[in-house]
């Protein structure tokens, strides 16, 4: 029986996509712990199944990705539970950054602190126009906890993530954009691009895909060139391997079995 989540949704699409809703849209689905443990457990299942070929990442209700932390949580926090916390928040958001397959964030709304921070753990970013990243954590007397000073900085440059860190500052989806914050900003139907985007991308070998996710996370770990060798001959003992290169020469599309 699958498992049953109470603030947030795991959906199942028959052409191996999954949508994932963030379900707290009276709070702007900030991150509860409950948000947290649930999402600990289902990039498990996600990572598990085998009918899941890839992942759409998104907020439920109009106005918000997600606002945050959520800040009645953090109020009480003090050094040793801050630290914790923050532990915790890294954790989690490292698995989804690891997830094997391929997750594509849908940002609609206000995707601020925590929320930012989880939609940069995705692999790729779809904004609407009316999205609003920030950082707003100093705001608070807080820096960001969950990896959000590491990836911004890798995503963006050191010098643009300290203006938005440390400004506080609020950015349109355009801005987003010019700052490499996000892949594509797209007006209409940004469910059908993250679709079209996923299905490009699930047609190809599934073991390829999720080393290719692997080798492209540990540029940032200081041992990508020896993780992308090791991963590069791993898969030369693969099915997909064999097949993905006789199709070409053969001249058909290839069949993939992920074996
Ligand atoms: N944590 C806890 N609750 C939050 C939240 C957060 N991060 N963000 C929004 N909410 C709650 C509000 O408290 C409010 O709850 P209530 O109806 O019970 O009072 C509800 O969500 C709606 O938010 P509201 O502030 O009324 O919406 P708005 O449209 O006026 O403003 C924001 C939207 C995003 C500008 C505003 O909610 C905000 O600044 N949120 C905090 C953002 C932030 O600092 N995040 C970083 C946290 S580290």
């Amino acid at each position: 029986m699958p498992a049953t989540y109470e603030t947030i949704e795991l959906r199942k699409e028959d052409n191996g996509i999954a949508v994932l809703t963030i379900n707290r849209p009276e709070k702007l689905n900030a991150l509860n712990n409950s948000v947290l443990n649930e999402l600990e457990s289902v990039f498990d299942t996600i990572a598990n199944d085998k009918e899941i070929r890839g992942l759409i990442l998104e907020g439920a209700g109009e106005k918000a990705f997600v606002a945050g932390a959520d800040i009645s949580e953090l109020a009480d926090l003090n050094e040793e539970s801050g630290r914790a916390a923050s532990e915790k928040g890294q954790r989690i958001f490292l698995k989804i950054e690891n997830c094997p397959k391929p997750v594509v964030a849908i940002v609609h709304g206000y995707a601020l602190g925590g929320g930012a921070e989880l939609a940069m753990t995705a692999h790729l970013r779809i904004a609407t126009p009316k999205a609003v990243f920030g950082l707003p954590e100093v705001s608070l007397g807080l820096i960001p906890g969950y990896g959000g000073t590491q990836r911004l900085t890798k995503l963006v440059g050191k010098a643009k993530a300290m203006e938005l860190i440390l400004t506080a500052d609020k950015v349109s989806a355009e801005k987003a954009l010019t700052l490499g914050l996000v892949n594509h900003v797209v007006a209409e139907d940004p469910g059908s691009e993250a679709r079209k985007i996923l299905g490009r991308i699930i047609k190809n070998g599934p073991l390829a895909v999720s080393r290719a996710i692997k080798a492209i996370n540990a540029a940032e770990t200081g041992d990508g060139y020896s993780t992308e060798a090791s991963l590069f001959g791993s898969l030369c003992n693969t099915d997909d391997f064999r097949e993905g290169t006789a199709a070409f020469l053969d001249k058909r599309s290839p069949e993939f079995t992920g074996k």
